[in-house]
């Protein structure tokens, strides 16, 4: 069976058919689902039902699997998996389980994954185990589309700057500080990091917004003011990517994974509107890295 990629149409996604999730990929398929990741910057698999180890092993093949700082929703024997789960071990509802992985607020949740590490996951990977029947989407909005939409001179001004990443900082979103709630001491107070605002896919070469509406605190070498600016238009940019043409949001089914990209290209945001008081339960891997680069107009 060939790997067939069906683009969904959007700015983002392709669904990915012919392959067997549970057993190991051929290297010509490997091949074929990073050109595909590269097109599309998010790849979705339906229906296939996958083991934890299963799930591992599969995320494993498009590069060395990283452990998240968040230990609280560790997986017991694979701790390259987390957990995104809106019930503890009681089975009540969790908070800031709940809050990983989705938002209440749409437009202060865009994002790319571990953007507060020093060196930023390439994808993230999840798996569904269990969905609410109805809302907890994942949304897409393309970080090109984004850049793409900014006007000539704004992007001028962005030029070689920097900004400050961390997690669960952001001032305008509440839930992000709950994000933090569990985490062990050691990461709670670790530093901030620093990477590009604008920048370039390092396959693609393509420019994309990398600052983003969860994880950047502010723009460096600027006054408050203007980095607030710059930082509020970006995040205005996003959101519009994220919400008007050619986004893309994903309702979740029990079996899908999905891939996507953290290198720039795209942002995601879930939404917390379903019923709270429905499980949903996702394992979700983080896969390889690398320095995000600035973007340099020629
Ligand atoms: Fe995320």
């Amino acid at each position: 069976m060939s790997v067939e990629v069906i683009p969904s149409g959007c700015d983002v996604g392709a669904e990915i058919k012919g392959l067997d999730l549970t057993k190991p990929l051929l290297g010509e398929e490997v091949a074929a689902v990073e050109r595909a990741f590269v097109d599309h910057t998010v790849l979705i698999f339906r229906e296939q039902p996958l083991t934890d180890r299963q799930f591992a092993d599969f995320s494993g093949q498009f590069g060395p699997l990283r452990v998240h700082i968040q230990k609280a929703f560790q997986h017991p024997e694979i701790p390259e998996i987390v957990y995104n789960r809106n019930v503890d071990a009681d089975g009540k509802f969790d908070e800031v389980g709940a809050s990983r992985g989705v938002t209440r607020d749409l437009k202060y949740g865009w994002h790319s994954d571990t953007s507060y590490e020093e060196v930023p996951s390439m994808a993230t990977s999840v798996h569904a185990l269990e969905v609410p029947s109805s809302g907890g989407n994942t949304c897409f909005a393309s970080g090109y589309r984004a850049y793409e939409s900014l006007s000539d001179d704004f992007k001028v001004r962005l030029e070689g700057l920097r900004g400050e990443y961390a997690l669960g900082k952001n001032r305008k979103n509440a839930q992000t500080q709950t994000l933090t709630g569990k985490l062990p001491d050691e990461a709670k107070n670790r530093d901030t990091v620093f990477h590009p605002i604008i920048c370039r896919h390092p396959v693609t070469q393509r420019p994309a917004i990398y600052a983003n509406p969860l994880q950047t605190t502010r723009v460096l070498d600027v006054g408050d003011a203007e980095s607030e600016d710059i930082l509020e238009t970006l995040f205005e940019a996003i959101h519009l990517a994220g919400t008007t043409g050619g986004h893309w949001e994903h309702e979740w089914q029990v079996a899908d994974t999905i891939i996507w990209e953290n290198r720039g290209g795209v942002f995601h945001s879930g939404r917390m509107d379903y019923p709270l008081d429905e499980r949903r339960i996702m394992i979700r891997c983080t896969i390889g890295g690398g320095p995000i680069e600035m973007y340099a107009a020629a």
